[in-house]
C-alpha cells in the first residue's frame, strides 16, 4: 500500500481537518510533516468542536497511530497544552501519538522575535505571521544551531544550544527594541516539559516505511496551503516550511515511489488571512456575508479572514505543483443563496490574458471573473451528488473541467457526516 497525501490547495484553512478526520476511519497511521502551531485545523464531530494545532487530525480515532514527523516545528508547550485538552476529552494519546526526534523546537526567543518583528515590521514588509515562532525557528534549523526534539533527553546539550542560539538572535533583539532571554529562564521552562514530551520521541521515518510495508494505511496531512508554500507561494508573503505535496516526502523521510495518490482540498470560494495578494478579494456585503455565513475567522488567532471568488488559474497552479489525482471541494453550502456566483477563469496582464496563475505579478494582475448561477436553500443535508441542485452540480462540473481533476469529495458542512464522498481515497 502506498500513502495519500491530503494537502492545501489554496491559502490554508480549506477544511484539510474535517477531510483528514473523515478517510482517518480507514486509515491505520496518520503523518503531519509540516509546519507548527500556525496550523489550526477544526474537527466537527457530533456538533462538538475541537482545534488540533500539532496532533495529527487523526487523533480522534482510537485506532490510528499519529505522527508529528521531522519537517515540523514543534512548540513544546503547545504539544502539552494540547495532550492536556484532548486527554480532558477523554481521548488517549499514550502510546499512538509519536514525535520525531529531529523535528524542531519552537523556544520563547522564536516567538519573541516573530512577534516584534511584526510589531515594528522594520526589516521589509509585514506578512501577517500567526506570530507563534515558526519562521525564526525554521531559520535556525536552516543555520544549522536549532534545538531538536531528540535533545531533550541531554539537557546539558539543549543549554549549550540554547545558549548560542540566544546568542545568535541578540543584536536581532535589541535592533527590534526587545531583549533576549535569559538561558536560566528558557531552561526552567523546557525542565517543565521534557519528560512530558521524551516518551513520545521516535525514529518516525522508520516507522512509517515499516507500515507502509505493512500494507498499512498512511495518510500524510498537509498544513497551511499551496499559495503559502515557501518554495511555491506568493514570497514573501508566505509561510516558512513546504505546505505542498512533496514535502510529504522530504519532511517525513519516504520516498517520493512511497505516495500513491495526492488529494488536494479547496474551498468553494477563496479565502487568506494574513497580508499578500488575493486578487479576487472581495470588499464588499458580498464579501462579509461569506465570511460570515463560512465563520471565517482564523482557528489559531481570531483574525478575519479575507474572502473572495474562486480562482480557477491558482486552483490549476496547485494542480500541477502538486500533483493532484483528485480534489475534495468544501464549504459549497457557504454558497448557498447566492444568486449569481462570480469565478475567475483567467488573468488580464500587461503582456495579455492568460490562464495561468501570473504568480509574480499578482499584485497587477486583473482577474477575468465568469458569473455561474447560484442556487437557494440548504444543500447541507446532500449525502449524494444526485441531491444537490442542479446548479450547485454546474458549478463542481465547471470546477472539475477547469481544473482537469476530478472531484472525489464534497463537502457540505462542518461535521463528519455532512459530507459527499463520490470516490474513496483509499482505492
Ligand atoms: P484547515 O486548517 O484546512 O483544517 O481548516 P480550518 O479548520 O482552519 O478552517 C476550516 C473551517 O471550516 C472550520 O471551522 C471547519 O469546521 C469549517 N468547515 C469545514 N468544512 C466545511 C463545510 O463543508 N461547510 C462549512 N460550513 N464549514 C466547514
Ligand atoms: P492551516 O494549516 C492559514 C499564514 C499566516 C501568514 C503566513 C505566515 O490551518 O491551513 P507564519 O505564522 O506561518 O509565519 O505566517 O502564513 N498561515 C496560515 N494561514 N492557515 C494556516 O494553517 C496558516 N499558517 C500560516 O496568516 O499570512
Ligand atoms: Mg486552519
Amino acid at each position: 500500500m502506498s500513502g495519500v497525501v491530503i494537502i492545501g490547495a489554496q491559502w490554508g484553512d480549506e477544511g484539510k481537518g474535517k477531510i483528514v478526520d473523515l478517510f482517518t476511519e480507514r486509515a491505520d497511521v496518520v503523518v503531519r510533516f509540516g509546519g507548527g502551531p500556525n496550523a489550526g485545523h477544526t474537527l466537527v464531530v457530533g456538533g462538538e468542536k475541537l482545534v488540533v494545532r500539532l496532533t495529527p487530525s487523526g487523533v480522534l480515532r482510537p485506532s490510528s497511530r499519529c505522527v508529528m514527523a521531522q519537517g515540523m516545528v514543534v512548540d513544546p508547550w503547545v504539544l502539552v497544552a494540547e495532550i492536556d485538552m484532548l486527554e480532558a476529552r477523554g481521548v488517549r494519546t499514550a502510546g499512538r501519538l509519536f514525535l520525531s526526534d529531529r523535528a524542531h523546537l519552537v523556544l520563547p526567543y522564536h516567538i519573541a522575535v516573530d512577534g516584534l518583528r511584526e510589531e515594528r515590521a522594520l526589516f521589509g514588509s509585514k506578512i501577517g505571521t500567526t506570530k507563534r515562532g515558526i519562521g525564526p525557528c525554521y531559520e535556525d534549523k536552516a543555520a544549522r544551531r536549532g534545538v531538536r526534539a531528540g535533545d531533550l533527553r541531554d539537557m546539558g546539550r539543549v543549554e549549550d544550544l540554547v545558549r548560542g542560539a540566544i546568542a545568535a538572535w541578540e543584536p536581532v533583539l535589541r535592533a527590534l527594541g526587545g531583549e533576549p532571554p535569559k538561558v536560566a529562564d528558557v531552561m526552567e521552562r523546557v525542565a517543565l516539559i521534557a519528560e512530558r514530551v521524551t516518551p513520545m520521541l521516535a525514529e518516525t521515518s522508520r516507522m512509517i516505511d515499516a507500515a507502509l510495508r505493512k500494507n498499512e494505511r498512511v495518510l500524510f496531512e498537509g498544513a497551511q496551503g499551496t499559495l503559502l508554500d515557501l518554495d511555491h507561494g506568493t514570497y514573501p508573503f508566505v509561510t516558512s516550511s513546504t505546505a505542498v505535496a512533496a514535502g510529504a516526502c522530504v519532511g517525513s523521510g519516504i520516498g517520493p515511489t512511497r505516495v500513491g495518490r495526492v488529494l488536494g482540498v479547496t474551498k468553494g470560494y477563496a479565502t487568506r488571512v494574513g497580508e499578500g495578494p488575493f486578487p479576487t478579494e472581495l470588499h464588499d456585503a458580498l464579501g462579509e456575508r461569506i465570511r460570515n455565513q463560512g465563520g471565517e475567522f482564523g482557528s489559531v488567532t481570531g483574525r478575519p479572514r479575507r474572502t473572495g471568488w474562486l480562482d480557477l488559474p491558482a486552483l490549476r497552479y496547485a494542480a500541477r505543483v502538486n500533483g493532484l489525482d483528485s480534489l475534495a471541494v468544501t464549504k459549497l453550502d457557504v454558497l448557498s443563496g447566492i444568486e449569481e456566483i462570480q469565478v475567475c477563469t483567467a488573468y488580464d496582464t500587461p503582456s495579455g490574458r492568460t490562464d495561468d496563475l501570473p504568480l509574480d505579478a499578482l499584485s497587477s494582475a486583473k482577474p477575468v471573473y465568469e458569473a455561474v448561477e447560484g442556487w437557494p436553500g440548504s444543500i447541507r443535508a446532500a449525502k449524494t451528488m444526485e441531491e444537490l441542485p442542479a446548479a450547485a452540480r454546474a458549478y463542481l462540473a465547471r470546477i472539475e473541467a477547469a481544473v482537469g481533476v476530478p472531484i472525489d469529495l464534497v463537502s457540505v458542512g462542518p461535521d463528519r457526516e455532512a459530507t459527499i464522498v463520490v470516490r474513496e481515497v483509499f482505492v
